[in-house]
């Protein structure tokens, strides 16, 4: 008998719908196995820092990591100032935990609307690096809001930071098709890119059966577009990985079905699991948001959590529910469902 601590961060806008889903399948995923689910949900965003002024305290932070995984819909609310909970809840937890390894799967299912003409076999994951890069929220501004005003953000791209993202990328492609893509901009960013390609070549030395090649970022836009199925994993590091996945997202059908994964993989810290996409306060409230993102990522905490059996009956369960749209878009008749019809069809099928 095993207990899985799950802390659950509903979040803003569609959040909490999409959540609700991602956990009524993961209870039918856990229906007729020996592990009990144990949920405490955390109430932060927009609507606790209107009422209270908080982000996220201290003892709650503390409290999220005693747990075994962390469960997040989405942060951001148009009422909020830009940042505030974006830097403050989200990437604090990223960095807290030291989330290093931001795992973005993508593929793409029969019949879903693409806007490539052909897309070809999709099906790649982009290992995006978690806690460092433009996020670190290294710069500042002086002057502010006057004509001589100086805005800077500071990448920083640390020799450990590099290798251990880039050897769990070579990792990744061995039990994958043995082809890894770094992305950077070399050309320019002479200093944090040659770290990068340096960092390539000498772990990359030690797989040699994993081919490596190198595409700058705005190349790699291109190609995503052009001939998504040479891609197998990319590394990359933090703004260029948020980036090419939304891309990713749209090549593949839409970001309402991006799953993602923030691993720290020593275990030091629970994993946080969450849809690539964001609160989407243009349907929030309208059980219009597609809670596949959230289900497929509940897919991956299964699976680091070692329960491969469980996450493999979700994707199963998805896979399904893809091949059953597909179908019904064929015979001219879409299905219409809202959030927690499709969640309550998936979650039927386990
Ligand atoms: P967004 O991802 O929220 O929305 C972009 C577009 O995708 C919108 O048209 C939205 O309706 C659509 N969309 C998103 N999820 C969908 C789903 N599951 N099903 C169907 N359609 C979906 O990005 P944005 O508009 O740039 O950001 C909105 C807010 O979310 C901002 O405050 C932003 O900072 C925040 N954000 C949070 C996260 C996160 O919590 N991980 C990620 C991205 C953005
Ligand atoms: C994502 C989001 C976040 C990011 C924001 C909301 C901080 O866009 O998870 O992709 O940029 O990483
Ligand atoms: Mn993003």
């Amino acid at each position: 008998n095993r207990t899985i601590r799950l802390a659950v961060i509903p979040g803003d806008g569609i959040g909490p719908e999409v959540v609700a889903e991602g956990i009524k399948v993961l209870r039918a995923a856990l229906r007729d196995s020996d592990v009990t689910l144990d949920e405490t949900h955390f109430d932060l965003g927009a609507a606790r820092w209107h009422r209270t002024g908080e982000v996220l305290p201290d003892a709650e932070l503390e409290q999220i990591k005693s747990h075994d995984a962390i469960l997040l819909g989405a942060v951001g609310d148009p009422s909020m100032p830009s940042g505030v909970l974006e830097r403050g809840l989200l990437l604090k937890l990223r960095f807290d935990l030291d989330h290093y390894i931001n795992l973005r799967p993508s593929k793409h299912y029969r019949g879903v609307p693409t806007p490539l003409a052909d897309p070809g076999d999709i099906d790649f994951v982009v290992i995006r690096e978690g806690t460092e890069g433009l996020y670190a929220g290294n710069g500042g501004a002086v002057r502010v809001d006057t004509p001589h005003e100086i805005a800077t953000e500071v990448s920083i791209n640390t020799a450990y930071g590099v290798e251990r993202v880039v050897r769990y990328a070579f990792e990744l492609a061995t039990q994958r098709d043995n082809r890894l893509t770094l992305v950077h901009k070399h050309n320019v960013l002479v200093n944090a890119g040659h770290l990068w390609r340096r960092t390539v070549e000498r772990v990359g030395a030690e797989y040699p059966g994993v081919t490596t090649d190198y595409l700058h970022v705005d190349a790699a836009t291109i190609f995503l577009v052009t001939d998504p199925a040479r891609f197998d994993v990319i590394v990359t590091d933090n703004l260029f990985g948020d980036i090419l996945t939304d891309e990713a997202g749209a090549i593949t059908g839409g970001i309402g079905l991006a799953a993602s994964g923030n691993i720290n993989p020593t275990g030091a810290y629970p994993s946080m699991f969450e849809p690539v996409h964001g609160s989407a306060p243009d349907i929030a409230g309208q059980q219009k948001a597609d809670p596949i993102a959230t289900i497929s990522s509940v897919a991956l905490l299964l699976d680091h959590l070692g329960l491969a059996d469980e996450a493999k009956r979700i994707a199963a369960a998805v896979d399904a529910d893809m091949e059953e749209r597909a179908d019904a878009a064929e015979a001219g008749m879409p299905l219409i469902r809202s959030t927690a019809e499709v969640g309550d069809a998936v979650g039927a099928r386990i």
